[in-house]
């Protein structure tokens, strides 16, 4: 059944696909008085609740900040921490996204990842292979800046001509290709900035940012980004007046 909140959604209006900046373990974990890794372990349980709860709701693809470029920089107990969730949580979970019917993808440098973490990934990706009801990416060591160098870097040695790039055709150098536009970006932890994350396809989505620490985001917290999200008026440049004319046609 239905939740009073969710009752509330226009499914003719559902952000397709919804990318959130999963922050805040750390906060959450201070303010218990537990350390850093615990923090990361609940904000796993987070990960568990909301890609189940975007399921229910019918949305199409989310993709999850999970491991920036930067964060290599952290200490490295925390790193290796990191790293043996993101593996426990691939093993763990491979035969509930397959019976789902959720789709895992990866981007990022992942060859960065450590080996044993990099070859689970390849193998959840691959039973995963032939799921359509909802695409899970997982953004791991990536930066914005970083793919868009690498995107340069493969077009550089591509057959493409000067005169034939533009943005639709440069988008494909990306490593999110074969994913939608971002509609909705959703931020936890009350943080106002991007952090390097999906610089070029964030041009025109939609941005929530709630105070709620990521480990104590659920699915409640998901339905209200989206109903937030459902009151926009997405213009892309154009006038309020052209885009309600073009929601009548
Ligand atoms: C997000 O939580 C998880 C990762 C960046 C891996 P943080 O670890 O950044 O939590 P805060 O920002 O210190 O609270
Ligand atoms: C962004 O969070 C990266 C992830 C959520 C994986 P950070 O905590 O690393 O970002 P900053 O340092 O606050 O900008
Ligand atoms: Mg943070």
């Amino acid at each position: 059944m239905k939740g009073k909140l969710e009752s509330l959604l226009n499914n003719n209006n559902l952000p397709r696909h919804i990318v959130i900046i999963m922050d805040g373990n750390g906060r959450w974990a201070r303010r218990k008085e537990l350390d850093r890794i615990s923090g990361h372990r609940e904000g796993m349980r987070s990960v568990k609740s909301v890609v189940k709860a975007a399921k229910e709701l019918g949305i199409k693809a989310v993709t999850l900040y999970a491991f920036s470029a930067q964060n290599w920089r952290r200490p490295k107990d925390e790193v290796d921490a990191l790293m043996e969730l993101l593996k426990q949580y691939l093993i763990k979970e491979a035969n509930t996204l397959v019976e789902k019917g959720i789709k895992l993808n990866a981007i990022g440098r992942l060859w960065e990842l450590p080996p044993d973490v990099y070859q689970v990934l390849i193998e959840t990706t691959e039973k995963t292979v032939d799921c359509r009801e909802m695409t899970l990416t997982l953004a791991l060591s990536y930066g914005g800046r970083e793919e868009i160098v690498d995107a340069i870097k493969k077009i550089i040695s591509s057959d493409i001509s000067i005169e034939e790039l533009n943005e639709e055709n440069f988008s494909k150098f990306l490593y999110t290709a074969d994913l939608l536009e971002p509609d909705l970006l959703i931020r936890t932890s009350g943080e106002m900035r991007l952090s390097n994350f999906l610089l070029w396809q964030l041009a025109y989505t939609e941005i929530y940012v709630t105070k709620t620490l990521w480990p104590d985001f659920r699915k409640r917290h998901l339905i209200k980004a989206i109903l937030n999200y459902q009151n926009r008026e997405r213009r892309f440049g154009l006038t309020s007046d052209q885009i309600r004319k073009r929601k009548v046609q």
